[in-house]
């Protein structure tokens, strides 16, 4: 199929060649939620869709998450990890405050010849990261890359609290991409966008330098995630529809030419509110939040990498990727398979 865009693109483009996901073992399902705080599996159900999470165990981290992810997608792809050439980890629960979770990622696979970075785009961080490796795949100046998006959200949740604690989940998702010429396939287009005004909406207020771990916190909460669940919902449905409306402007899309619109899994009533305001058949929209729940930035690798093994997507087929999240951002991929 023949894209608008198509005419513009260069002949070095980004392909995805591997996914993989890993997510720890230990589940919490909402009945365990409900004997932690006033809810219930009723609610959590109608409210988000989320029915269980995983969560990390204290030996755990989000390096050891997206180095298992990142196994299974440099198998698929059949690269190894010396052929490497850049590794980023987009996580807002990295490691450690430094060094990258992608130093920790690349020692771990001992991927010898990459550089590598983080993204703290939190659950965009997936989509943003696609178009940075479009960027250096596009101008030639790279052949094998590996993005992982990867959390341990749970480390930072506030168990007390109801509204927030139900929502996350840990877990990771990677895919390789190389750069290949005259394929016809692959990104095609990105869209990017941020709104800093809006930071306060979804925050970790703690241990930057604004509130250094070296001094008392003036409120012991400033360590957990905080959320305005309802500002973010309203935000993210308008935000979603935006993006994915570009991405078909811009590529000369009707709905007929999409096979599947992958959302970040933040709460299933968002997806389907902005489904709906796109016209998108059920089909056309993967939903998986209620497995994970939302895992952040790994929520949109998770989905592909699973949708990809329940053989929704072949060869030739036409995939948005689209995310919102903290910052806020926001942001789209739109990929030929
Ligand atoms: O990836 C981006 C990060 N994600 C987000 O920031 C989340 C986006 N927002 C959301 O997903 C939804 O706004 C929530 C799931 C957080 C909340 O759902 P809602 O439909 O927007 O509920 P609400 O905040 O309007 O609250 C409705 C009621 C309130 O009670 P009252 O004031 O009506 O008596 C809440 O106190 O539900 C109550 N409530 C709960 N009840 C049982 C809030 N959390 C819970 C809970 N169990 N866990």
């Amino acid at each position: 199929m023949q894209t608008k865009i198509e005419d513009h693109l260069p002949a070095n483009r980004a392909v995805i060649t591997g996914h993989g996901s890993f997510v720890p073992a230990k589940i919490l399902t909402n009945d365990d939620l409900s004997h932690m705080v006033d809810t219930s599996d009723e609610w959590i159900v109608t409210r988000t869709g989320i029915k269980v999470r995983h969560i990390t165990t204290d030996k755990e981290s989000t390096a050891h998450l997206a180095t298992e992810a990142a196994k299974r997608a440099l198998e698929r792809a059949k690269l190894s990890a010396e052929e490497l050439e850049l590794i980023i980890v987009a996580t807002i629960t990295p490691e450690m405050v430094f060094p990258s979770t992608a130093c920790f990622v690349q020692q771990a696979l001992g991927a010898k010849k990459a550089w590598g970075f983080d993204i703290a785009a939190a659950c965009s961080g997936f989509v943003y990261s696609l178009h940075i490796v479009q960027q250096f795949m596009e101008n030639g100046r790279l052949n094998n890359a590996l993005v992982i998006g990867a959390e341990s959200l749970t480390k930072i949740t506030n168990w007390k609290e109801r509204t927030s604690c139900i929502l996350f989940g840990d877990g990771a998702g990677a895919v390789v991409l190389q750069r290949k010429q005259n394929a016809g396939r692959g990104i095609l287009f990105s869209t990017l966008g941020a709104d800093g005004t809006y930071w306060e909406s979804l925050c970790c207020r703690a241990y930057g330098s604004r509130h250094p771990v070296s001094r008392p916190l003036e409120d012991p909460e400033m360590v957990y995630m905080q959320i305005k669940g309802r500002e973010v919902y309203q935000q993210a449905v308008r935000r979603i529809v935006e993006a994915v409306t570009e991405c078909m402007t811009r590529c000369n899309l009707t709905l007929d030419d999409i096979k599947m619109v992958i959302s970040h899994q933040m709460n299933a009533r968002i997806i389907e509110s902005a489904a709906k305001r796109l016209n998108l058949p059920d089909e056309k929209v993967f939903i998986n939040i209620q497995d994970y729940g939302n895992t952040s930035a790994a929520s949109v690798p998770i989905a592909f990498d699973e949708c990809m093994r329940q053989g929704k997507l072949k060869k030739g087929d036409i995939v948005i990727l689209v995310a919102f999240g903290a910052g806020v951002t926001w942001g789209a991929n739109v990929i030929e398979m």
